[in-house]
């Protein structure tokens, strides 16, 4: 493959921009029986929490047409003692490329303890910290929905590891930027937006919610436009002062150049890989055609070329 399409995430290069975004490709498997992952920029891992989760009761998944999907899994997965053992060196033996780990934590000292043991880790290039979730000492708002809740988390997860940590921000929230600053000023190498937007949909015949726990995640397609948003808004505002991974309803090609030219200098496809397992080895497949046919040499020239 031709090193047109190669970014680079701060000192971490990536042979591509594309991402498969978290929890949405676990740790690999499944999809390393469909095509080799060696072609993927990157690959985001499945939150990790410090202990086991089994997640939420069922249903967790309500439909939106072509425009999506709402997800209430509940950051199911088997816990950092279990990653660190078991499926980061099945993903290490699967993927040559970096990785990324997704951590997500309910305290400010459950962040801190699985970032803790993922600096040991070699093949980790880079650590990215959820903060959509609830902190159970805060009345369950979620990190993500305050300056200072969201510095808190970075300030403290910085003194526990030496690699670049990025910080994954809710889309939830109304000033997007003010969270993003009180992120890089505390610490964070990068951002990575968006998490999911709170949704909902109802059973109109069964009167009642789809989801049991009433309200999701949206992600896909419907997501696009607010994702695109949210990544011009903090990239006018931080002006290249640390690079920026965009996601949110990414599925083809034409959405990453219109992501990076937004201001991303990567990018995570999230539910694409649910209804299409294929979507990422497509969208790479079709770049080259489409850098052609919009004059571009080098992918990582359009990053923020729309700052202005
Ligand atoms: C089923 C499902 C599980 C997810 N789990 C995580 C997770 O563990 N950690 C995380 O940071 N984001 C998680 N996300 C959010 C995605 O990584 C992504 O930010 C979001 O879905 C928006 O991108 P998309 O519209 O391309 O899906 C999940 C999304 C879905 C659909």
């Amino acid at each position: 493959m031709s090193d047109r399409l190669s970014v680079s995430l701060g000192s971490v290069r990536l042979k591509n921009p594309v991402i498969p975004a978290s929890g949405t490709f676990g740790f690999g498997e499944e999809m390393a029986a469909l095509y080799d992952l060696n072609c993927l920029g990157a690959i985001s891992f499945k939150g990790t929490t410090r202990e086991a989760r089994y997640g939420n009761p069922l249903p967790r998944i309500a439909e939106c047409g072509n425009y999506g999907m709402i997800n209430a899994v509940g950051l199911q997965n088997p816990g950092i003692d279990e990653v660190i053992e078991k499926q980061l060196p099945m993903l290490e033996r699967l993927y040559s490329g970096p990785i990324i780990a997704n951590v997500s934590g309910f305290s400010v000292d459950d962040y801190c303890y699985v970032c803790g043991k993922l600096d040991a880790k070699e093949r980790v290039s880079i650590i990215e910290v959820n903060i959509s979730c609830p902190n159970v000492h805060n009345g369950g708002m979620a990190f993500g929905t305050t300056p200072e809740a969201a510095a808190e988390v970075t300030r403290a997860v910085r003194k526990v590891t030496n690699k670049p940590i990025y910080i994954k921000l809710s889309p939830n929230v109304t000033d997007i930027v003010s969270i993003a600053r009180a992120c890089v000023d505390a610490g964070a190498d990068g951002l990575c937006l968006i998490n999911t937007v709170l949704g909902m949909r109802i059973d109109i015949r069964r009167r009642r919610p789809v989801i049991a726990n009433r309200y999701g995640g949206y992600s896909g397609r419907g997501i696009f436009p607010i994702a695109l948003r949210m990544v011009n808004q903090v990239a006018v505002a931080l002006n290249r002062q640390v690079p920026i991974i965009g996601c949110g309803g990414i599925e083809t090609a034409e959405d990453v150049v219109e992501m990076m030219m937004a201001g991303a200098s990567a990018v995570e496809v999230g539910a694409a890989n649910l209804h299409n397992p294929m979507a990422c080895p497509e969208i790479i497949d079709r770049l080259p055609a489409l850098l052609d046919e919009l004059k571009i040499q080098q992918i990582q020239d359009i990053t923020g070329c729309c700052l202005s």
